[in-house]
């Protein structure tokens, strides 16, 4: 295989055999392939796209690159999630045990945060004591005994991905679906789990801005599972403001813990029963999505869920205390209330703008080595909809820095206000399958 010829094809629109995708994506890990023809043929993919089937081989040869998840020693159906990445989107934390809590096995791998937030295993790290590092042996006990574990995603999980994705990053090529595709997916399939249910964000806080290419990429994700045997379900769900009302990491675990105790904003908690109930559904344990919602919403009224959590906390090493008294989560030294310059109803709050606040509070990575500050984050008192006038409280920073004028700025230039009222925010755009 030349890989000038490659390029030459894919940019005539030609689609590529399996066993071309394989040698391009096997010689790029082992340097045979520079940078500069992996560059010009990743643009020949944004500009002529793959079909499914190239797509599928794609994600394959993603996967094939690295280690792969054995979890077959884990009784039951194993289910993952995965989360296209939003603004304030805690909820693995509230799906784990939720789902957990019906006999579901969740054997979780995730990654870490790099933008506005930590990831979910950053979020987690910000209890004292937990452990994220787990043998594998101890990984697949857990999820044995207690139907649950998340640990960090190995080193050597799908490597070639890693590699391209860094390169897309400074050639302008990440926002292509079939390449964020069969990225996002290799890794579900690497990590082992038999059915995946996946959030698509759509939004000002997401990748995907329009709700038709949220539902194009929900629908090529759900043909890659397809694909390579995995039941795999799509919910598009909405990230035109933050979700609930804490940006960070310990403040996120704090409501985390609010939603599973049932004193979760609405947005979140109606998004996180949703895909739990997909999950669950997948997963054998209820037989229709109606049931295992209102089946889940009871696990958090009766307290099961919220016990379920504090189950994951203890048995990972973490301070369990925390749930009963979220003071002991790490606190910032600086609350800086930000406030209302005019009255009407809060009609829109960009996202992106309170994450990029977020991250400069300290709550996130700029640069994949930078330390994260567990404290800091921005708390949201006014979401969409809500009224106020001029003088109230919009946002809390917490920050341990002492200039935070430039997050201020963001945070005041997110929101937008109006004389009338806006309509609902729907939650749940769609569900592909
Ligand atoms: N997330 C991923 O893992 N890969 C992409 O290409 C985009 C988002």
């Amino acid at each position: 295989m030349r890989m000038v010829d490659m390029i030459q094809k894919k940019k005539q629109g030609e689609a590529l055999s399996t066993d071309e995708i394989a040698a391009i994506v096997e010689d790029y890990v082992k340097d045979k392939i520079p940078d500069y023809q992996m560059s010009a043929f990743l643009m020949a993919v944004f500009f002529k796209g793959m079909n499914k089937k190239e797509i599928a081989d794609l994600t394959l040869a993603f996967v094939n690159s690295g280690d792969k998840n054995d979890l077959s020693s884990i009784h039951g159906i194993k289910v993952d999630k995965h989360s296209s990445g939003g603004v304030g989107d805690k909820l693995s934390l509230v799906i784990i045990p939720l789902v957990a809590s019906t006999g579901v096995p969740v054997a979780k791998m995730s990654g870490r945060g790099l933008g506005h937030t930590g990831g979910t295993i950053d979020k987690l790290e910000s209890i004292e004591g937990f452990r994220t590092v787990l043998s594998r042996e101890e990984f697949i006990g857990n999820v044995n005994v207690h139907k649950m574990a998340i640990v960090g995603q190995s080193a050597n999980l799908t490597p070639a991905d890693k590699k391209i994705y860094a390169l897309r990053d400074v050639t302008a090529t990440v926002d292509s679906i079939p390449l964020i595709a069969s990225s996002i997916m290799s890794k579900k399939i690497a990590s082992g789990a038999d059915c995946i249910v996946l959030d698509v964000k759509v939004g000002s806080g997401a990748f995907m801005k329009s709700t038709a290419e949220a539902v194009e990429l929900a629908g090529t994700m759900v043909d890659i599972g397809k694909s390579l045997h995995r039941e795999t379900i799509a919910v598009v769900t909405d990230m035109s403001q933050p979700l609930g009302h804490e940006v960070g990491n310990a403040n996120e675990v704090k409501e985390a813990i609010e939603i599973l105790k049932g004193k979760g904003a609405e947005d979140e908690t109606t998004i996180a029963l949703t895909l739990a109930s997909h999950m669950t559904v997948l997963g054998g344990a209820f037989k229709d999505f109606d049931t295992a919602y209102s089946e889940l919403a009871q696990r958090i009224r009766s307290g099961a869920a919220i016990e379920k959590f504090k189950e994951l906390v203890r048995i990972q090493g973490g301070d369990a205390r925390v749930v009963d008294n979220p003071g002991l989560l790490p606190q910032s030294k600086y609350h800086l209330e930000i406030k209302a310059r005019e009255s009407g109803y809060v009609s829109a709050i960009d996202a992106e703008k309170v994450g990029v606040a977020a991250m400069l509070l300290g709550a996130g990575r700029k640069k994949k080595d930078d330390t994260i500050d567990f404290a800091a984050g921005v708390s949201m008192e006014k979401k969409v909809g809500d009224v106020v006038k001029a003088g109230d409280i919009l946002c809390i920073l917490h920050s341990n820095l002492e200039n935070t004028l430039q997050a201020g700025q963001l945070i005041k230039d997110a929101y937008s206000f109006s004389d009338l009222k806006p309509a609902p925010i729907k939650y749940i755009h769609q569900v592909v399958r």
